[in-house]
C-alpha cells in the first residue's frame, strides 16, 4: 500500500484476526474495521473531495484493504466451523456394536400366520393368488353361483345389504365367477384369501366377519380325485402327515357333487373323544365339482371343461391348529393372547 494510513489499518486488522479464536470475535473485528462508522469507511467518504488522479489510487487501495480484511475473516470463520464440526463428530461417535437395551416389537396375529401358511402351501402346488371385492353385487354373490332370487340356500347366508342388489359378500365364492369371466375360457388354478360377512350373532364359534380362502381349478378332465388329492396334501402340510381326510356328501348350489371335508381329530387320533364329539373327525371345509350351470354362466362349456372348488375358513384352520377356544380372540387385540404366537427371532 502506498498510503501508510491504510496500510496501518490493514496491519492492525490482520493482527486482530490472527489472535482471534471464536466466531463472535471475528464478527466484532469485522464490524470494528468495516462498519459504516469504521476508519476505513469514513476515509471512503472523503474520496469526493480528492483530485481525480489521487481519488482513483486512494479508492482502489481502500477497496483492496476492505476486501482483504473481509476475505480473511470469512476464511477464518469457515476454518473454525469446519474444525468445530470435526470435533463434534469425533466426540459424538456412536458405538453400534453395543448390545441394545430391550425393546418390545410386534408380531403377526395368528390369523395372519395361518393365512400366510395356507397361501404358501397352495403356491407350492402351482396355484396363483386372485383377489375380489368385499362389497359385491347380488349377481356375483348369488346368481352367477346358481343361487337364483328365491333359492332357499340364501337363508343360510344372510348378510349386510348396502342396497337391494349390493351386499357384503357372504363367502369368497363370487371370486370364482370373476376369475372365470376374466380367464375367458382358459384353464384356471387360483386361490383367493379374503374377508367375508354374515348376519350372525357373535359367540365363541360365530362372527359377523370372518375370512375364507377360495380355491378354484378348471381344466379339461378334472375330476373329484384331483379335489381329494389337493385337499389331502393341504391337510397333511397344515396339520401333519398323520392326519387323514374324509369326504362326506353335502350340498352347495354351485357344486355338484358337493362335499364336506373332515380331518381326523388330533386330540384322539380318530378314536373318538369329547373334542370330536365321539366321531373321530372334525369338519374343516366345503367343496365340490363346479356345477355345469356355473361353468356355463361364466363362459365355460361344461362338455369340454370341468373343475373343482373349495372354501376353507381361515379362522377355523387357526382354531384347529392352535386349539383356540373362541373366534373373537382374533379380533380383540389382547396382547396376552397375541404374544403367545409371536415367532421367536
Ligand atoms: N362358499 C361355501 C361356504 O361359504 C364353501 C364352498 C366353496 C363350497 C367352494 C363349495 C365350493 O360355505
Amino acid at each position: 500500500m502506498k498510503n501508510s494510513k491504510i496500510q496501518g489499518i490493514l496491519d492492525k486488522a490482520k493482527e486482530a484476526i490472527e489472535s482471534a479464536d471464536s466466531v463472535e470475535t471475528f464478527n466484532s473485528i469485522k464490524s470494528f474495521f468495516l462498519s459504516r462508522k469504521s476508519e476505513l469507511m469514513s476515509m471512503m467518504s472523503t474520496l469526493g473531495t480528492l483530485e481525480p488522479e489521487e481519488r482513483k489510487e486512494f479508492g482502489q487501495e481502500l477497496n483492496q484493504a476492505k476486501e482483504e480484511i473481509s476475505k480473511s475473516i470469512d476464511e477464518k470463520i469457515e476454518e473454525l466451523s469446519k474444525k468445530e464440526l470435526a470435533e463434534k463428530l469425533a466426540k459424538e461417535q456412536i458405538d453400534i456394536s453395543l448390545p441394545s437395551s430391550n425393546f418390545t416389537s410386534g408380531g403377526k396375529n395368528p390369523f395372519h400366520v395361518i393365512k400366510d401358511e395356507i397361501v404358501d402351501i397352495f403356491l407350492g402346488m402351482g396355484f396363483d393368488v386372485a383377489d375380489g371385492p368385499e362389497v359385491e353385487s347380488d349377481e356375483y354373490n348369488f346368481k352367477l353361483l346358481n343361487i337364483p332370487d328365491d333359492h332357499p340356500a340364501r337363508d343360510m347366508q344372510d348378510t349386510f345389504y348396502i342396497s337391494d342388489n349390493v351386499l357384503l359378500r357372504t363367502h369368497t365364492s363370487p371370486v370364482q365367477a370373476h376369475v372365470m369371466q376374466q380367464a375367458e375360457g382358459k384353464p384356471i388354478r387360483i386361490i383367493c384369501p379374503g374377508k367375508t360377512y354374515r348376519r350372525d350373532d357373535d359367540d365363541a364359534t360365530h362372527s359377523h366377519q370372518f375370512a375364507q380362502i377360495e380355491g378354484l381349478v378348471i381344466d379339461k378332465n378334472i375330476n373329484i380325485g384331483h379335489l381329494k388329492a389337493t385337499l389331502e396334501l393341504f391337510v397333511k402340510q397344515m396339520f401333519g402327515e398323520k392326519r387323514e381326510i374324509r369326504l362326506r356328501p353335502s350340498y352347495f348350489p354351485f357344486t355338484e357333487p358337493s362335499v364336506e371335508v373332515d380331518i381326523t381329530c388330533a386330540n384322539c387320533d380318530g378314536k373318538g373323544c369329547s373334542m370330536c364329539k365321539g366321531t373321530g373327525y372334525i369338519e374343516i371345509l366345503g367343496g365340490g365339482m363346479v356345477h355345469p350351470n356355473v361353468l356355463k354362466m361364466n363362459g365355460y362349456d361344461p362338455e369340454v371343461y370341468s373343475g373343482f372348488a373349495f372354501g376353507v375358513g381361515i379362522e377355523r384352520v387357526a382354531i384347529l391348529r392352535y386349539g383356540i377356544d373362541d373366534i373373537r380372540r382374533f379380533y380383540q387385540n389382547d396382547v396376552r393372547f397375541l404374544h403367545q404366537y409371536r415367532k421367536k427371532a
